[in-house]
């Protein structure tokens, strides 16, 4: 628990435990799912944390307001990270009521089985009163869900923003961010965006523009710290990202069996740094970064606007776990980027062409036809000191 203003208290906690976020997204640092309370007059609380940590949650809560009455739970958003104490916290508080808009009433019955009776439905703009604060509702759907919402509370200068800018990595003692902490979380909020987020960019933009007017001091997201002197470069950054705005650089990614193709992919690497060319690279097989695999490939795709994607020839096709990182290209709606295609084969490569097909799909700029190369790697059949070249531009 950590007071954070004279109204205003982190409940949040840390997952130190869990290994993939929503199943899939590894977790080297951790996540914290934050949740936080508003004390005025009427007490609010605003979204809850995962389940499996109740204890930990109601010792918060104790610690922050002792046994008072909770007047309202605010549901900015219906991901169960977030409200899977929903039934929990209305069992223990007979009198709440939740505070969520029209699409979150038919989630709440059909996750938690809650009764419409229990809600006050609230639109984009209406207001509830604390006593001396109020709280606004803005509705920001498909940021990264349709029935996301913000709360806004104007006396505080305080967006409770639901995911949006969110960030993996637990949070610490302070929670409230100081010297340095955006830049010790900008990769890990950059890869939250673009795996979590990443697909919305056009929603994200709506609900920048939508928030743009307002004065806003502290922001308190679901994940990550409670942004107050970083509001600028927090609130760029999720805006650069949701353009699709990159530098220039190259984002490889590739997947290899017996070496060949990570050979050829190496090899660029190390043309491409040599000639000076931001340059990240990716194992998405997972023998060199078990820990990132596509999540953090995908994080250098938002940053960079080259990709280069390399797979080996597998079954007449593309090695699936290059396959995958395609694929979740496409799903996240990536556009603008420079692609290169290479990969080893032995009897009859296809990898090269396919991966092209799947960038066409994207309009990407296809800068040259690929490297498909039989068996082992060697500068004379895959000439990287010439690709770098043409990916440097
Ligand atoms: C399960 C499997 C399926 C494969 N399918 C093909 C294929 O359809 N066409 C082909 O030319 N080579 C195929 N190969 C051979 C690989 O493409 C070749 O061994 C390549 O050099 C592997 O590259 P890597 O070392 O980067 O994994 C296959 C290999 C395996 C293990
Ligand atoms: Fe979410
Ligand atoms: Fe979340």
């Amino acid at each position: 628990m950590k007071k954070i203003s004279e109204r205003i208290y982190y409940i949040g906690v840390n997952d130190d435990t869990k290994t993939l976020f929503e199943g899939l997204w590894p977790l080297p640092y951790g996540v914290s799912y934050n949740s936080y309370i508003v004390a005025d007059e009427k007490v609010a609380l605003i979204d809850t944390v995962e389940h499996d940590f109740e204890e930990e949650y109601l010792e918060n809560i104790s610690q922050a307001i002792g046994d008072r009455p909770i007047d309202y739970l605010v549901v900015n958003h219906m991901e169960p990270d977030h409200s899977s104490l929903t039934a929990y916290m209305l069992d223990k508080h007979p009198q709440m009521k939740i505070v969520a808009n029209a699409k979150t009433v038919p989630m709440l019955k059909g996750y938690y089985g809650i009764d419409e009776s229990r809600i006050l439905v609230m639109k984009d703009g209406d207001r509830l009163s604390l006593g001396s604060c109020e709280l606004i509702f803005y509705m920001v759907p498909m940021v990264h869900w349709p029935e996301t919402m913000v709360t806004w509370l104007a006396e505080e200068g305080t967006l409770f923003s639901a995911d949006a800018f969110g960030t993996f990595g637990a949070v610490n003692q302070d929670v409230v961010d100081s010297e340095g902490t955006f830049e010790s979380f900008r990769d890990e909020m950059m890869r939250y965006y673009s795996n979590i987020v990443g697909k919305y960019g056009t929603p994200v933009q709506t609900a920048l523009k939508k928030l743009a007017g307002l004065d806003i001091k502290r922001i308190c997201s679901t994940h990550g710290p409670v942004w107050e002197k970083s509001i600028g470069e927090v609130v760029g950054l999720y805006d650069k990202m949701s353009r699709y705005e990159v530098e220039r650089g190259v984002c490889i990614a590739y997947g290899s069996m017996y070496g060949n193709t990570a050979a050829a992919a190496a090899a660029l690497a190390e043309e491409l740094r040599r000639l000076g060319v931001p340059c990240a690279i990716h194992d998405l097989a997972g023998n060199v970064n078990p820990g990132l695999r596509v999540s953090g490939a995908l994080r250098d795709v938002f940053k960079y606007d080259t990709i280069v994607a390399a797979s080996p020839t597998y079954n007449n096709g593309i090695f699936p776990p290059v396959e995958t990182f395609m694929k979740a290209l496409q799903s996240r709606l990536i556009k603008g980027r420079r692609f290169y295609a290479l990969g080893s084969y032995t009897w009859a490569g296809s990898s090269v062409n396919l991966l092209n097909a799947m960038a066409e799909t994207m309009n990407f700029e296809i800068l040259a036809s690929g490297c498909s190369f039989a068996q082992a790697y060697s500068p004379e059949k895959c000439n990287v000191a010439e690709i770098a070249t043409i990916l440097k531009g």
